[in-house]
């Protein structure tokens, strides 16, 4: 098995020898040739597999730190507000370390399967009125209550335990891609990639990939009016050259189907997107596309 992504990283996490290891399994996940799509698109492509994680999203490699430092620092419940992923990993993580996990969400804009897969392992679900910034809001009133701790990116082990990937990529390639592709919801994992590469000295050209139509886009995990991390986020993007990428549901859609057609891989709507921005940026060279979440998250509903 490989090692729990805090021992694999201990040198360059937010952690001590007092902190508890949380961990499922997390990181450590594929980097998939994509010859076929490499092809049709005219760079070296590769797919960061990021639905192998245990809960099936990158969100693990955050929460695995969130969770640590929560049990090290005495909390009794973690907090969040989610599009479905953060929920699934928190709940997991939280069960793992024997933690209450209150999750907030806003009616009816959550996969069912991310409903299914944080019951399953014991968390509260709080049910908000309005889009994801009404439902990060109540969260955050919730968390304010002792012992309660909020594991949204705004925590910050959060974005350091994701900074992770950017690490995994540049050991098995050798070197930095010269491109990333990654989808932008709230702008989180952008910043974490952009942190990871920059510690490592070497910042590639970042493709920001968002739905043109935000608060109601069909790629729901990334069905956020406002990105809570927009100035950290597109300052990257200005810094590395890249572009922050808007697409139509069609677009998105389309990319996933490719992936899963071309390379075998079933990933959710949202992940598609940094294959959709690849689609139409063009930029050829080595290009990693982060594929954030798993396709069954989402199937039936
Ligand atoms: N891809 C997937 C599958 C996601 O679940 C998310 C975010 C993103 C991409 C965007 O990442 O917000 O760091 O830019 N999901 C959050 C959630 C909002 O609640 O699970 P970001």
């Amino acid at each position: 098995m490989p090692p729990a992504l805090i021992d694999r990283y201990r040198d360059q996490l937010p952690v001590g020898p007092e902190t508890p290891v949380v961990s499922l399994g997390e990181g450590s996940t594929p980097l998939l040739p994509a010859p076929r799509l490499s092809e049709r698109v005219g760079a070296e492509v590769w797919l960061k597999w990021e639905g192998a994680n245990p809960t099936g999203s990158f969100k693990d490699r955050g929460m695995t730190i969130a969770v640590s430092k929560a049990v090290e620092d005495g909390a009794t419940a973690v907090v969040c507000a989610s599009t479905g992923n953060t929920a699934a990993s928190a709940a997991a993580y939280a069960a793992r370390a024997g933690l209450r996990a209150l999750i907030v969400h806003s009616t009816g804009a959550v996969a069912l399967g991310k409903l299914a897969q944080a019951r399953a392992v014991g968390a509260e679900l709080v049910e908000v009125d309005g889009g994801f910034g009404e439902a990060l809001d109540r969260a955050q009133e919730l968390a304010a209550q002792p012992g309660h701790i909020l594991v949204n990116s705004l925590n910050p082990h959060r974005l350091e335990g994701q900074k992770t990937a950017a690490f995994e990529i540049v050991e098995e390639l050798g070197r930095p891609p010269d491109v990333l592709a990654l989808p932008y919801g709230g702008g989180g994992n952008t910043c974490a990639y952009a942190r990871g590469f920059v510690e490592l000295g070497a910042l590639p050209r970042l493709l920001a990939c968002e739905a043109a139509d935000r608060p109601v886009t069909a790629a729901s995990a990334i069905r956020i009016a406002e990105p809570v991390h927009r100035a950290e986020a597109e300052e990257y993007v200005r810094r590395s050259g890249g572009s922050v990428v808007d697409l139509s549901d069609a677009e998105i859609l389309a990319a996933r189907r490719e992936v899963g057609e071309l390379e075998g891989v079933y990933c959710e709507a949202a992940s598609a997107a940094g294959i959709a921005g690849v689609g139409r940026e063009r930029p050829g060279g080595t290009v990693v596309c982060v594929l954030t979440g798993h396709g069954l998250k989402e199937a039936g509903g």
